[in-house]
């Protein structure tokens, strides 16, 4: 074999060598075998010693050529190995750009939302105050504080759904209804302004409304397990019923934007107000015109109630109502089945929005 066919020779294998290397780390491998201090090109280059000095010169020559070649492979393996690494990893955080995009569904407020709103905005204007409360409640506030003698039927298993937690002297329950947080607001007010009714002044009159969910054992096409009331209270040292008719039919009036709505006060009991009424509204005109409909629950404040909120009954009175913003809700949008609020029908539910 010829000197130079020896070196192309070389090449040859140190590109194949290259070849197989396929990472960075076996290509310094190879590389070390032909270029390092101990590698063959070393070795040819030693062999120079003893030759002459024109063998020196062209022998030297092809030598340095063949480094060069070998060189050459190596980077471009270096290249090759680079991109190979770069192709993977873009391949892995792929993107495929052909998907279709994410859309953004804007959602809307359910329609018992929305009257909670027209509510709370009515009566705020009215200056009443809004409150929220525990649905999680102890006997005390729902019943007991509410002057609902043990043996009221509305505090039996049947309406009622107790859960763990209390104690047989004061259970838990989910409240059956919004007013104990009569009770809860005012006992905070009456905290908030100790130092003046200490003083015998007067306090600043309690006007709120506490909007919220509440629980029955109840579930038919206008009953559901979980439903909607909102409480309302006023106290102060001369707030009478006429105040109530006053408050109450503005508010109807309003939220049905209805001038010539009618309002009806029923006679009725609720252990918690005395005297207390059943409230109906008879709209004039539309679908449901000449027909009563009852709306709310409501009432002078009862003396025990009264005293419960840690104030005087001698000194202070007020009325209560509480009404349900679900029927308020299907007597607006003319919607007949309470179920249809709570299904979460997307094309039902979309036509409030
Ligand atoms: N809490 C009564 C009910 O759920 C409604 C009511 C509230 C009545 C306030 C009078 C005063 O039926």
């Amino acid at each position: 074999m010829s000197s130079q066919s020896i070196l192309d020779d070389l090449v040859d294998q140190a590109r194949s060598s290259f070849a197989q290397a396929l990472s960075p780390a076996d290509l310094e491998n190879a590389k070390a075998v032909f270029l390092g201090k101990a590698g063959r090109v070393t070795e040819l280059m030693k062999g120079l010693a003893a030759l002459s000095v024109d063998e020196k010169k062209s022998r030297g020559a092809a030598i340095n050529q063949t480094k060069q070649a070998i060189e050459q492979a190596l980077t471009e393996r270096r290249q090759a190995l680079a991109q190979a690494e770069l192709d993977a990893q873009l391949r892995a955080e792929a993107l495929d750009v052909s998907l279709p995009g994410r859309q953004r569904m804007p959602g809307g407020l359910h329609p018992v939302s929305l009257t909670m709103e027209r509510i709370e905005a009515i009566f705020g204007s009215m200056g009443f105050d809004v409150a929220q409360g525990p649905e999680i409640e102890t006997d005390w506030f729902n019943f007991t504080a509410l002057n609902t003698p043990a043996d009221h039927p509305a505090r039996s298993m049947h309406d009622t759904f107790y859960v763990e937690g209390g104690t047989p002297d004061e259970p838990h329950l989910l409240r059956t209804h919004t007013s104990p947080m009569q009770i809860r607001y005012a006992v905070q007010h009456v905290k908030k302004h100790r130092a003046l009714i200490e003083r015998g002044e007067l306090m600043p009159e309690i006007r709120v409304i506490a909007p919220g969910r509440t629980y029955r054992v109840d579930s038919d096409a206008t009953h559901s397990p979980m439903f909607h009331q909102c409480e309302g209270l006023w106290i102060g040292e001369n707030v009478s019923f006429k105040d109530l008719k006053v408050v109450f039919t503005d508010f109807c009036r309003t939220f049905f934007e209805s001038k010539d709505l009618v309002l009806r006060f029923r006679p009725s009991f609720f252990p918690f107000t005395e005297p207390s009424a059943e409230i109906d509204i008879q709209f004039q005109a539309g679908p449901l015109a000449g027909r009563w409909l009852e709306v709310a629950g409501s009432g002078q404040v009862h003396p025990n109630v009264v005293r419960n909120m840690g104030l005087d009954p001698e000194k202070y009175i007020g009325f209560a109502f509480g009404m349900g913003p679900d029927r308020l809700t299907m007597l607006r949008y003319g919607v007949n089945d309470l179920r249809l609020f709570f299904d979460g029908d997307i094309r039902f539910l979309a036509q409030f929005n």
